[in-house]
């Protein structure tokens, strides 16, 4: 790949790979770094090879943050003008799944990441923060609303208050990831999960994906409601046609994506 804060690569089984790549920084979230990963998200979205997509750092940092040195000298009026951050959001509205796998620091920003994705994995020696405190900010990427729901309010207060780190083991005792790995096997066993997620009809893994995350961003009746009507909607797909027939006639399915 061409980029120059991530290495992007396109892995056996449709999967797409993109592993953030600023040692020197930790992986911190520069503009570049944005840049490169919306534009390597939007070509995997658009690549009709590609079913999953993984998103990892390297064994010491997922990403330890937006890039500080870009930040200090900014002013109120530009962060409003330009909605300063705001553009992050683009990560979530990939259409493909997103597996993050954690390892070491997923701090500030970097942790804010890792819940934009779908489903989190994470190492044995990962550990999630929200220090923003100790900068005397506070989260801007999202990681008040998506941690407060991921763990509930009091320990997410707890962290966005003190700034104090939380260990892999933890995280996945809250739900915050689903599951924790050596570290040294985490981007395999991502590898592993995004394969069998990229070998399902397209079409219906995407809509799978929106009504989980309507789940995550609608109350319950709003959410009910997109459930129901996308579930009705798979009805008017050849591959959901084609899967309940495999099942009756004991054999499995050909996806069309259509
Ligand atoms: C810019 C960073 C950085 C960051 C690390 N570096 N984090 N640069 N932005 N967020 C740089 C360091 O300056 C250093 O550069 C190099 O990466 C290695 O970091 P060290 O500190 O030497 O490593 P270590 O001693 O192992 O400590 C690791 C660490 C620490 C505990 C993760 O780096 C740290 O506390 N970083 C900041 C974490 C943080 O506060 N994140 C939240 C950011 S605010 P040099 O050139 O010295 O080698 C945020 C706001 C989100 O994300 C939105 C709201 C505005």
């Amino acid at each position: 790949s061409t980029y120059e804060n991530i290495l992007t690569e396109k892995k056996e089984g449709g999967v797409g790979f993109i592993q953030l790549n600023r040692p020197k920084a930790l992986n911190a979230l520069c503009d570049g770094l944005y840049k490169d990963l919306h534009s390597a998200l939007q070509s995997f979205d658009a690549d009709p090879e590609i079913g999953a997509i993984v998103i990892t750092g390297s064994e010491k940092a997922f990403a330890a943050g937006a890039d500080i040195k870009e930040m200090k000298d900014k002013e109120y009026p530009q962060t409003y003008l330009i909605d300063m951050l705001s553009w992050w959001e683009n990560v979530g509205k990939t259409r493909k799944p997103i597996i993050g796998a954690v390892n070491g620091y997923a701090l500030g920003g970097g942790c804010e990441l890792a819940m934009m994705c779908d489903i989190l994995i994470a190492g044995k020696n990962a550990k999630f923060g929200q220090p923003e405190i100790n900068l005397g900010t506070i989260p801007g990427m999202g990681g008040s609303q998506r941690l407060t729901r991921a763990i509930g309010k009091s320990r997410a207060m707890e962290m966005i208050l003190t700034g104090e780190m939380m260990d892999a083991e933890e995280a996945a005792s809250r739900g915050l990831v689903s599951r924790v790995h050596p570290t040294e096997s985490l981007v395999d066993e991502a590898l592993k999960m995004a394969r069998k997620i990229a070998a399902q009809s397209r079409p219906i893994t995407i809509m799978a994906k929106d009504v989980v995350n309507q789940a995550f961003e609608t109350g319950l009746q709003d959410g009910l409601k997109f459930e129901r009507r996308v579930f009705h909607s798979t009805f008017a797909t050849n591959d959901r046609r084609e899967g309940m027939a495999a099942f009756a006639e004991k054999r499995k399915a050909n996806w069309t994506q259509n």
